[in-house]
């Protein structure tokens, strides 16, 4: 009987998280449709639209930023061009489940490696800026999921250089209801100017060559 219970059980464990993921994926592509306007059909971004690339991205990291934009702890301020464009885009996702499936489908699309755009970083300036960050995010880039840090090589670099700034100006990282943010806040006022933050940008793209 014990036998029969656990057997069971263990068959249950292996096929029902295999046959939800899939769901989840057919279910992520048809949500994902909406999110291709901005973000284009392989996640590869649009400087146009202020849309970074997504394709690839951790889906722990996915889910927690459509989590932010859909509470209002992200994309709110007034200033905030790119972020107000994407808070409304977050509400379509209805529930838990949507985001997971969308997060999923995302996350398993071939991740990209964005042209770098920002002029005037000087890598090596930035190499000494990064010590710092390298505690969270990593020595190459990649993100610490236990810390909450995401991947920042083949990230869009004019994105990367936005998000700084906005974090020093508390366009990000200025609610308290987003303590993630507010913490990375602290980290970018570490970046005396924007000098300083274009020569960060320059050593983060070097870490993904
Ligand atoms: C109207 C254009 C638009 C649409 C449609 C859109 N987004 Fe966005 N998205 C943006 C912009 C602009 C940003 C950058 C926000 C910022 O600068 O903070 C963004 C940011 C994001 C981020 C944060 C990336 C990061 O590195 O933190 C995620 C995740 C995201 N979008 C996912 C989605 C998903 C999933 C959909 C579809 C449900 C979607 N977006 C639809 C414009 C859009
Ligand atoms: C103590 C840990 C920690 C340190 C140190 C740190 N970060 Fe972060 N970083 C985070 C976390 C956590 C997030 C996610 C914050 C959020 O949700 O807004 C983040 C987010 C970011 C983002 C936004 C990524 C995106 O896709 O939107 C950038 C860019 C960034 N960090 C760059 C840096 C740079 C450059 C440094 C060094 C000057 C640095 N970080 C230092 C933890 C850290």
């Amino acid at each position: 009987m014990r036998f029969v219970t656990t057997a069971a059980l263990a068959a249950l464990v292996f096929v029902a998280p295999q046959s939800t993921f899939a769901q989840d994926l057919d279910r992520g592509e048809a949500l994902f449709d909406l999110c291709t306007q901005c973000h284009g059909s392989a996640g590869e971004g649009n400087p146009m639209y202020l849309a970074p690339a997504i394709a690839g991205f951790s889906d722990w990291y996915l889910t927690a930023q459509l989590q932010n934009f859909k509470k209002g702890v992200r994309g709110t301020h007034p200033d905030d061009m790119g972020g107000l464009r994407m808070y409304p885009m977050s509400l379509s996702l209805k529930s838990d489940e949507d985001i997971a499936a969308v997060a999923a489908y995302v996350s398993s699309l071939p991740p990209v490696n964005p042209e770098p755009t920002v002029l005037g970083g000087d890598p090596a300036k930035g190499a000494e800026s990064w010590k710092t960050c390298a505690a969270c995010h990593g020595p190459d880039g990649a993100g610490k999921k236990d810390l909450n840090a995401p991947r920042l090589v083949g990230v869009s670099d004019w994105y990367l250089f936005e998000a700084l700034k906005k974090y020093k100006a508390g366009i990000r990282g200025g609610n308290t209801g987003n303590q993630q943010a507010v913490m990375m806040r602290g980290m970018a006022m570490s970046l005396a100017d924007e000098q300083a933050i274009r020569d960060v940008v320059a050593h983060i793209v070097e870490l993904g060559n």
